[in-house]
C-alpha cells in the first residue's frame, strides 16, 4: 500500500510557520500585502483567486483583489501593474493566468517588479532559479519539493521524470529536482515511447493537464508519484493526471487530488509574499 502524501497537513504546517513570521513582522509595523489581479470571469481562476484571498486573511497578510472586466485593454492592465509596483503597502503582485486572448501575458509578467513577483514568472527570477540563486520559487514546484521533504523521499541520485514542459510547472520543477541532485528527464507531447521513459522514474511528476493520463503501465513498482493535475471534467469532480486507483497499489508514495499538490501551491504563495515583504523592508 502506498503512502498517501497529505498536502493538506504539510500546507497547514507551512502556513503556520508563515503566520508566525507575519506576526513577528507586525511587531516591526510591517504588514505583508498581496495584490491579486483577475481579468474576465474564468470560473477556475475565480476559485483560485478566492482561495488565495482566504489564505491571506487567515495568516494576517493584507490582500486586495483587482477584478477587471474581460475587455480591459493592455494599456489599462499595465498601468495597474505599474501603480502596484509603486505602492509600498503591496509586497507581492499576482496576475492570475490565463488572461483573455487579446492581452499579452508575457508583457504583463515582464512589467511586474521582480521584487514583487511572488509567482516567480519574471524572466529575471526564472534566470535566478536556473543558476540556483533566488529569492522566489514558483509556487507549485516549490510546494512539491516541500511535499517530498515532508514524506522523507530521498532525491539525490534518483531518476526523476517530469511529464509536461510548461513555464509554470514542468521546466522549473525539473530545475529544482536537478538542484537536488536528481537525474532529470522532461517528457512532452513529442516524446517517443513516453510510457517506457516514465517507467524509468523513481520519482514521476505528472503535470500534463489530462485526467487519468498516467496509467499503471507507466509506473515502476515502488516509484513516488506526484500528481499536479487539476482537471475538471464537464460536470464531474476535480481529478488529477494520474489514474489513482490503478497506480496507487504499485507505488511507494503518491499525492491525491484533491488534497495533494493543490494546497501546497497556495501555502508557497503565502511564503513568497512574506519573503517579498522582508526583501522590501530589508528584514533578514
Ligand atoms: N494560473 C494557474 N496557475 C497559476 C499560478 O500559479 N499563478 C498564476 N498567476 N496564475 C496561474
Amino acid at each position: 500500500m502506498a503512502k498517501i502524501i497529505d498536502g493538506k497537513a504539510v500546507s497547514t504546517a507551512v502556513k503556520a510557520q508563515v503566520a508566525q513570521e507575519v506576526a513577528v513582522l507586525k511587531e516591526k509595523n510591517i504588514v505583508p500585502g498581496l495584490a491579486v489581479i483577475i481579468v474576465g470571469d474564468d470560473p477556475a481562476s475565480r476559485v483560485y483567486v478566492n482561495n488565495k484571498k482566504k489564505a491571506c486573511e487567515a495568516l494576517g497578510i493584507y490582500s486586495e483583489e483587482h477584478a477587471l472586466p474581460a475587455d480591459t485593454t493592455q494599456q489599462e492592465l499595465l498601468a495597474l501593474v505599474e501603480s502596484l509596483n509603486n505602492r509600498s503597502d503591496i509586497s507581492g503582485i499576482l496576475c492570475q493566468l490565463p488572461l483573455p486572448g487579446h492581452l499579452d501575458e508575457k508583457k504583463v509578467i515582464n512589467t511586474i517588479s521582480p521584487l514583487k513577483d511572488v509567482d516567480a514568472f519574471h524572466p529575471s527570477n526564472v534566470g535566478a532559479i536556473m543558476i540556483g540563486d533566488y529569492h522566489f520559487l514558483p509556487c507549485t514546484p516549490a510546494g512539491i519539493m516541500e511535499l517530498l521533504k515532508a514524506a522523507g523521499v530521498e532525491i539525490a541520485g534518483k531518476r526523476c521524470v517530469v511529464i509536461g514542459r510548461s513555464n509554470i510547472v514542468g521546466k522549473p520543477m525539473a530545475m529544482l529536482m536537478l538542484h537536488a541532485n536528481a537525474t532529470v528527464t522532461i517528457c512532452h507531447s513529442r516524446t517517443v515511447d513516453l510510457p517506457a521513459v516514465c517507467r524509468q522514474a523513481d520519482i514521476l511528476i505528472a503535470a500534463v493537464g489530462k485526467a487519468g493520463f498516467v496509467t499503471a503501465d507507466m509506473v515502476k513498482p515502488g516509484a513516488v508519484v506526484i500528481d499536479v493535475g487539476m482537471n475538471r471534467p464537464e460536470g464531474g469532480k476535480l481529478c488529477g493526471d494520474v489514474d489513482f486507483d490503478g497506480v496507487e497499489p504499485l507505488c511507494s508514495a503518491i499525492t491525491p487530488v484533491p488534497g495533494g499538490v493543490g494546497p501546497m501551491t497556495i501555502a508557497m504563495l503565502m511564503k513568497n509574499t512574506l519573503m517579498a515583504a522582508k526583501l522590501q523592508n530589508a528584514v533578514r
